[in-house]
C-alpha cells in the first residue's frame, strides 16, 4: 500500500507546507511488546520496513529524521529521490489546502478531492500472536517537522497478545492526546468487545476533542472492531475465506476471498 498513490503512505503521501513528503511509521509485536518506529523520513519508499528493522535490529524504539535515515542507510535500504514520492494528487491536495484549507480536515476521498488516508494493518496468527503496523504521510499542509500519532506507540499503533491490536487513522494531534490505540486496548482489557471498545474510544475522542478518527481492532480471540467518526474510512478484513470491506458509513460488502 506504500506504493499505491490512493493511500497516504510511501508514494502518494500528502505534503508538508514546503511541498515535501515526510513519512512516519510504526510496528508492534504483541508477544513481547517490541516496537519499532520512524518519523520524518524523506527518501525511502517503505518506511514501515525501516520501522520493522528498528524493531528487530536496534536497541531503540523510535528514530527520527537524519537518525532514521542514517539507520536505514546502514541497513542498506535503497534510497529514492524524495520528489519521486510526490503524486499529482498530493500536489493538488496541498494547493487546495493552501487556497481554502483548515489544518485538521481528515476526510478521505470526498468526491473529486484528492484526499487519502493513513494505512494500518492488524493481524493475528494461529498461535495468537498479534502484530500491528501503521504508515502515513501525516496531514496535508502540516508544518515542516510536524510529528503526528502514527509513530507514537499507544496513539497510532498498539499490540498485546493478552488483549488484542489496534491501528488508527485521522486527526493526529487529537489521536495522540487521547492515546487512541491504547485507550481501545484498555477498554477491551476492561471487558468490552473489540467493536464496542473501538466505537467508544473513537466517539469519546471526537466528543472531547472535536476532531475525527477511525480505528481497526482485533481482539486476542480474532474478533474484529472497526469504527470511524469521519464521514468515510476505507477498511477491509479477511476472515473464514471471505473479504468484508467498505468506505461509507454503514456500508459492508462481502466477497469470497481467493488467496
Ligand atoms: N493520522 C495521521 C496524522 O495525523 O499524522
Amino acid at each position: 500500500m506504500e506504493k499505491d498513490e490512493y493511500f497516504n503512505a510511501g508514494y502518494g503521501s500528502v505534503l508538508n507546507l514546503r511541498g515535501e513528503v515526510e513519512m512516519e511509521a510504526s510496528i508492534m509485536c504483541g508477544q513481547n511488546l517490541n516496537v519499532g518506529a520512524v518519523t520524518l523520513v524523506k527518501k525511502f519508499l517503505h518506511p514501515i520496513s525501516i520501522a520493522h528493522k528498528v524493531l528487530t535490529d536496534s536497541p531503540h524504539s523510535l528514530l527520527g529524521a537524519e537518525g532514521a535515515e542514517l539507520f536505514a542507510l546502514e541497513k542498506e535500504f535503497p534510497t529514492v529521490p524524495p520528489e519521486s514520492l510526490i503524486s499529482e494528487n498530493a500536489k493538488k491536495a496541498l494547493e487546495d489546502f493552501l487556497q481554502h484549507g483548515v489544518f485538521g480536515r481528515t476526510e478521505i476521498g470526498i468526491e473529486n478531492k484528492a484526499d487519502v488516508g493513513t494505512v494500518g494493518a492488524v493481524a493475528i496468527d494461529e498461535n495468537g500472536n498479534v502484530a500491528v503496523a501503521t504508515s502515513t504521510g501525516g496531514m496535508s499542509g502540516k508544518a515542516v517537522g510536524r510529528i503526528g500519532d502514527t509513530p507514537q506507540i499507544g496513539s497510532g499503533t498498539y499490540a498485546d497478545n493478552h488483549i488484542g491490536g489496534v491501528s488508527t487513522t485521522g486527526h493526529g494531534e487529537s489521536i495522540l492526546k487521547y492515546c487512541l490505540a491504547h485507550s481501545i486496548i484498555k477498554l477491551m482489557e476492561g471487558g468490552l468487545s473489540a467493536d464496542e471498545a473501538t466505537k467508544t474510544a473513537v466517539e469519546g475522542m471526537t466528543s472531547r476533542l472535536k476532531n475525527t478518527a477511525g480505528a481497526i481492532t482485533l481482539s486476542k480471540d480474532g474478533d474484529v472492531g472497526m469504527h470511524f467518526s469521519s464521514n468515510r474510512m476505507a477498511w477491509a478484513y479477511i476472515k473464514s475465506n471471505k473479504i468484508f470491506y467498505g468506505i461509507n458509513k454503514d456500508q459492508e460488502l462481502v466477497d469470497d476471498y481467493v488467496n
